[in-house]
């Protein structure tokens, strides 16, 4: 994010006002995950697809008996998801989408052809129950999410993040139509959230911050 707190601007523009180091660190933490999960717009915004760069990430996986990139999780209630996306268009590891009926059926004809569907009857996606099923059904034990903004706010409230990479970027971009970390909602969140700094570095003009989310409330159902 901005040293304003922002972490894209007024238009949701693609996000690139962080250094090569940053994005290096960005790698580094996907690739300890078994799992990374992001939201629709981001998806559709950034267009990425959530892969890894060849050499020592990818052996260290292997050497963790993890398999070669984590499995990608897509999050989205209505689930007008564009199957040209370029994530539909590599096969090196598993997609999952975890949406609602309210996905029209056009969209699951073609989504089910690159991605295994999980569809609630619910009008929302129940965050904790998409963890348990990557848990149960997808042998994941570690998550990594990578937003956006609205997806980080929603895991937020329901206590369901341990530990956030932040890092901050020598920029201000102002307006208070440019998303911060947890969104554009102008409510409160249910309570505060106490984060304990466990790491701090910087490199060049950036701050590496790790935060440790105190309070987290664990639902192990
Ligand atoms: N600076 C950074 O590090 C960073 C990181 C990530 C993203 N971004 C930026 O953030 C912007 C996008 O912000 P955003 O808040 O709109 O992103 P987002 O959280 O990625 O996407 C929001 C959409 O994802 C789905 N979603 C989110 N939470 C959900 C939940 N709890 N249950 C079910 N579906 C859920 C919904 O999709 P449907 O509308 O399909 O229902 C929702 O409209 C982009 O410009 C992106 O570049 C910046």
């Amino acid at each position: 994010m901005t040293v304003d707190g922002k972490v894209t601007t007024r238009n949701f523009s693609p996000v690139d006002f962080t250094s090569r180091e940053d994005k290096l660190h960005l790698f580094g933490q996907r690739a300890l995950a078994d799992a990374v999960l992001i939201g629709h717009s981001t998806l559709k915004r950034d267009n990425v697809r959530l892969g890894l760069p060849q050499g020592e990430l990818r052996e260290r996986r292997t050497k963790r008996r993890q398999t070669a990139y984590p499995i990608r999780v897509i999050v989205s209630n209505k689930g007008k998801i564009d199957n040209r996306l370029k994530i539909f268009q590599s096969d090196f590891s598993p997609i999952v989408i975890f949406s609602t009926k309210r996905m029209p059926r056009k969209y699951q004809q073609a989504l089910q052809k690159v991605a295994a569907l999980h569809l609630s009857d619910a009008q929302d996606v129940d965050l904790a129950a998409m963890l348990r099923t990557l848990r149960d059904k997808y042998k994941v034990r570690t998550v990594a999410c990578e937003g956006g903004p609205l997806l980080f706010r929603g895991l937020l409230e329901r206590g369901l993040i341990d530990q956030l990479n932040l890092t901050i970027a020598p920029y201000m971009f102002g307006g208070a139509n440019a998303p911060t970390l947890t969104g554009l909602s102008k409510e409160f969140l249910p309570a505060s959230v106490h984060c304990a700094l466990i790491d701090m570095r910087v490199v060049g003009e950036e701050c590496f911050l790790t935060y440790r989310i105190k309070h987290a409330r664990r639902r192990s159902k």
